[in-house]
């Protein structure tokens, strides 16, 4: 309901093409500056040790039951902070439930999980410790290995007086999930006032993103992350792709509303250009697909496919830098 109030009250935004470069410039170009999608800025005020040591433990197979795990497992910082699985992995041959998300810019998404089960990254993090077909173990099996480790040992009261405890493990990992913004895109330097550094097919897909209505649903810095919508406004999209699953439900299995069925976190499309496969299902290999099944299922619309494809162009323009190098996978 909230989107579609939002959808009826958007007003079409027009924008000149004619700004000047000024890549420099820290100000958005006036008439850019109410646009529904700002720029991604860096998370101020971490502190340096703990976002080092949450990137160690992150990295850290300890953490796993049989010392096989890290979130790195699923999660690749050096791509796409995600994987490529439709469904990944899971322990014990297991297949994990829903499709990787990226932990890029995800501590700007106002729940966690395509479900929203999580407020924030410390109960993230929490539910992957106990999760039998993650990390599948406890804290206090955690804690006891990592005092064994001699630098762990000395850095923990360095940084945090209570030394190794389940509560600064946490801490430690999500302040490095904050650092994890990608800032910088040619989409975000555009919007500062750069007007060459997206292509005219991107400022055209940009455009249509917004007047046929996709910015109702993913908005912000993050372009998405901050709704819960049903997937399916128009269109069953369960009974077209058939074999529902427990996962389907979404939100459901957080509140047990009925309302909530098949209702979901609107997913960040910051780096949907660098993480198939798409949707909570993985089910969909291609970004110009699931453009097309979004305008279908979620707007009531088959959009032609040359639009499409600017829509794509446009999202790819959306993927920034992380420690000055731009996301994705390098051969
Ligand atoms: C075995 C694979 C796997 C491992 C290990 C794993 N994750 Fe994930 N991660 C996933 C999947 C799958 C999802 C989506 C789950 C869902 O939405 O229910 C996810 C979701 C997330 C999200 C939510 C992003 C968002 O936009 O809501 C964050 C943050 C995250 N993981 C961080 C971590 C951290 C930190 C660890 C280590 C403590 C970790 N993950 C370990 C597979 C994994
Ligand atoms: C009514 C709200 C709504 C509208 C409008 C909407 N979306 Fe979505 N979008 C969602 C939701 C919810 C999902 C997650 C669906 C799922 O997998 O459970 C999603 C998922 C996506 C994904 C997959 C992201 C990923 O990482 O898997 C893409 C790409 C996408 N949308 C693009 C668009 C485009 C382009 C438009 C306009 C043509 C659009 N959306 C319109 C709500 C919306």
């Amino acid at each position: 309901m909230l989107c579609l109030l939002t959808l009826l009250s958007l007003s079409p935004v027009t924008f000149s093409d004619e700004v000047s470069p000024k890549s420099t410039a820290p100000l958005l170009q006036p008439d850019l500056r109410h646009e529904p999608i700002q720029p991604l800025r860096p998370t101020e005020g971490l502190n340096p040790h703990k976002l080092r040591l949450g990137e160690r433990l992150f990295h850290d197979l300890r953490l796993g039951r049989n010392n096989d795990m890290a979130c790195s497992s699923c999660h690749n910082i050096k791509d796409n902070g995600a994987d490529h699985h439709a469904r990944a992995p899971g322990r014990d041959g297991t297949i994990l439930d829903v499709n990787t998300l990226t932990v890029f810019n995800s501590s700007l998404n106002h729940r966690q999980f395509w479900d929203g089960r999580a407020r924030n990254l410390e109960e993230q993090i929490d539910t992957v410790v106990i999760n039998a077909k993650e990390f599948a173990t406890t804290w206090p099996t955690i804690i006891g290995k990592l005092e064994q480790d001699t630098d762990y040992a000395r850095t923990f009261p360095e940084i945090y007086p209570e030394g190794i405890t389940a509560d600064n493990i946490r801490n430690a990992i999500a302040t490095f999930m904050r650092s994890l913004i990608t800032i910088n895109s040619p989409f975000d330097r555009f919007l500062r006032g750069d007007s060459n550094a997206i292509s005219q097919e991107a400022k055209a897909g940009y455009r249509l993103f917004k007047t046929y209505g996709c910015v109702a649903c993913h908005q912000g810095s993050n372009v998405g992350g901050n709704l819960f919508v049903k997937l399916g406004v128009f269109k069953d999209y369960f009974a077209v792709r058939g074999n529902p699953t427990h996962a389907d439900l979404g939100r459901f299995n957080v509140t047990g509303k009925a309302r909530d069925r098949h209702v979901f976190r609107v997913p960040s499309l910051r780096l949907a250009a660098l993480t198939p496969p798409y949707f909570h299902d993985g089910s969909v290999t291609t970004l110009a697909e699931a453009v097309s099944i979004m305008a279908e299922h979620q707007l009531g619309r088959t959009i032609p496919g040359q639009d499409i494809l600017r829509i794509v162009t446009f999202l790819e323009s959306l993927p920034g830098e992380y420690r000055g190098q731009p996301l994705g996978h390098k051969p």
